[in-house]
């Protein structure tokens, strides 16, 4: 991806910490879904008192996405930090990444981990799911 497409979905995922609900970590994170057509779905984590129904912001960002119809996707960009002070990479959840995997070739899709518009890392799904259980994995093969 070129440098000016990775800045403005930093840019976008950025945004969205100002709508991350989390009354119990203080945790805010933001992500910025970049699907195959050029759409953008963006997301923040959503936290609940009961604790296990809360929702990542990657999550959300897909969950908007194909619940829109969307099912082909390009890269994520996720940030996240204290009170959503950017100061470290916020690498996504193992939840996070099985929900990729659903939709995502492993080789392809991009995960923009970042700190500022200058700061970030890219790496595949692969790198961050090896040897992940996707779809294709429930096809006949016999
Ligand atoms: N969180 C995300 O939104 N994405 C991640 O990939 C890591 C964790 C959220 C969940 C919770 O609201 C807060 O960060 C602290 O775990």
């Amino acid at each position: 991806m070129e440098k000016e497409q990775i800045q403005s979905l930093i840019d976008a995922a950025i945004a969205m910490l100002d709508f991350a609900y989390v009354p119990y970590s203080h945790f805010k994170v933001g992500a910025a879904l970049l699907a195959e057509d050029g759409r953008v779905y963006t997301g923040c984590n959503i936290e609940n008192a009961a604790y296990g129904p809360s929702n990542c912001a990657e999550r959300t960002a897909f969950f908007k996405a194909v619940s829109e119809g969307a099912r082909q996707f390009r890269a994520i960009c996720i940030v996240g930090g204290p009170e959503g002070a950017l100061s470290d990479l916020t690498p996504p959840c193992g939840v996070c990444r099985q929900v990729m995997m659903e939709f995502c070739s492993p080789e392809a899709f991009e995960i923009i981990l970042a700190v500022s518009r200058d700061m970030y890392q890219v790496y595949t799904l692969k790198d961050l799911l090896p040897m992940g259980f996707g779809p294709g994995n429930l096809e006949e093969t016999l």
